[in-house]
């Protein structure tokens, strides 16, 4: 792929890919499940240590390799084995992580039209009105869905991408707005320091390695990890930009959102005196309720903040997408086209099972091991696809990539010691506090 990105062109793609669901609707609400401050300490260690490493990890390889995820191994490799080609398979979570994704998108979409109406004065009626759209109303969920899957393939069909990138040009700093707007508003209620309390202040006791490996799954999810999105948007950039920088400044931007959004939503929720582990539908009870109580100016704000949401969601379920496309475009020669219907079909048909398994209709037969086909996907994804993608990237980065060639492209941009410090992580550290997680939550230590 020749046609490049210039830095900043660079950032605002993988920053469009990390900003999304995952900041203001998933974060806040696993926050909530796991009881909040210790979940969110842990959170940010996550990010710092092992979600800002393994971005720099993916970058590294897709900015030196300049091609699709499984070449792009095998072409970082010291041997240049062919065989590193089956790392390529990380890319088949991004479809998975799509189906779900699209299925909330739907629901996104659904309260922009909702907004339009008498939106719900209580957390009770909040709370019914959500239940009922995921349990009862198929038919909404799955035209939401298939709007949402229809234009994410006709954007990638179309390869117009980049222009969505440019509707968000305008529509990232007016989500950014509102959440500072809503922010500032959120200091001024007796809830904000009960909010502000739940997030940064610790209970170490709901900590256990279920809560552990969802930190971790949070930050490799919220940072667009282990799927080959951002190795992907990476062999896009000039070689001699400065990958790190960008990285630093997605990771951030990504992170401060995601505080922001919590802070707001939590402090809005316990306005409304509703319950923190509300689960997935956190976010739709908490604002609407807010809003609510401001009238015509609530619904605007309402409006444009699930609107402005709805187009973050699209961009990152782009970059979900993308990598398999390019897969099989450059692989197996495929045309665009071909590609598309092919990746398109397989997610939105996941998709349809994801919502179906929460409805009262299909939940039984959906359901496995006490988890249903939507929360398998979450799980399978977050917690064990994309940190196990992880592990392979760092082992493949300490173990079989030339050292030299990484210093090399490193120091271009950082001192030796961020290098060292970057490559004992890849090496060592990730790694195996990864394998720990997995081994203690499968009870072996
Ligand atoms: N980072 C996105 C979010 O926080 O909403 C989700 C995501 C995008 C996950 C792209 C994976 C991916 F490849
Ligand atoms: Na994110």
């Amino acid at each position: 792929m020749k046609n490049h990105f210039s830095r900043v062109g660079f950032i605002l793609a993988a920053a469009g890919s990390a900003v999304g669901l995952g900041n203001i609707w998933k974060f806040p609400y696993v926050t909530g499940e796991y009881g909040g401050g210790a979940f969110v300490l842990v959170y940010l260690l996550a990010i710092l240590f092992i979600g800002l490493t393994v971005f720099l990890a993916e970058a590294v390889i897709g900015q030196n390799a300049q091609s699709d995820v499984a070449t792009s191994f095998i072409k970082t490799s010291k041997s240049k084995n062919q065989n590193w080609k089956f790392a390529g398979f990380i890319i088949f979570s991004g479809l998975i992580i799509l189906s779900f994704y699209s299925v909330v998108l739907g629901w996104i979409l659904n309260y922009v039209f909702t907004s339009f109406g008498t939106l719900p004065s209580d957390s009770k009626t909040a709370g019914s009105a959500f239940e009922t759209l995921i349990s009862k109303d198929i038919a909404s969920q799955i035209i939401y869905h298939t709007v949402i899957a229809g234009s994410v393939i006709f954007i990638v069909l179309k390869g117009i991408k980049r222009g969505i990138e440019k509707i968000n040009l305008i529509l990232m700093p007016l989500l950014g707005l509102i959440l500072l707007g809503l922010l500032f508003y959120s200091f001024t209620l007796d809830s904000f320091s009960t909010a502000l309390n739940f997030m940064f202040y610790p209970d170490w006791s709901k900590i256990d390695s279920n809560a552990l490996l969802a930190a971790l799954g949070q930050a490799f999810f919220t940072l667009s990890l282990g799927v080959g999105a951002i190795m992907t948007y990476s062999a896009s950039l000039p070689k001699n930009a400065n990958f790190v920088k960008s990285s630093i400044i997605v990771a951030i931007v990504d992170t401060a959102i995601a505080i922001t959004a919590g802070l707001i939503i939590f402090s809005f929720l316990f306005e409304a005196g509703a319950q923190s582990s509300a689960g997935p539908g956190l976010v739709f009870i908490s604002l609407p309720v807010i809003f609510s109580g401001w009238g015509v100016l609530g619904q605007v704000i309402s409006i444009s903040f699930f609107v402005a949401l709805v187009f973050a969601g699209i961009t990152s379920a782009v970059s979900m997408i993308e990598p398999s496309l390019k897969f099989f475009i450059e692989r197996f020669n495929f045309t665009r086209k071909k590609a598309t219907i092919l990746c398109g079909g397989i997610f939105y048909i996941l998709g349809i099972i994801a919502l179906l398994s929460m409805t009262i209709a299909f939940k039984d037969s959906l359901t496995f091991f006490g988890k249903n086909a939507f929360d398998w996907m979450d799980f399978m994804t977050s917690s064990v696809m994309m940190p196990l993608a992880a592990i392979l990237t760092c082992v493949f980065l300490g173990y079989f990539v030339d050292k030299e060639l990484l210093r090399r492209i490193f120091t271009a941009h950082v001192s030796l010691t961020v290098f060292n410090i970057w490559y004992f992580l890849i090496k060592f550290i990730v790694p195996i506090a990864i394998i720990t997680l997995f081994l203690n939550k499968l009870g072996i230590i």
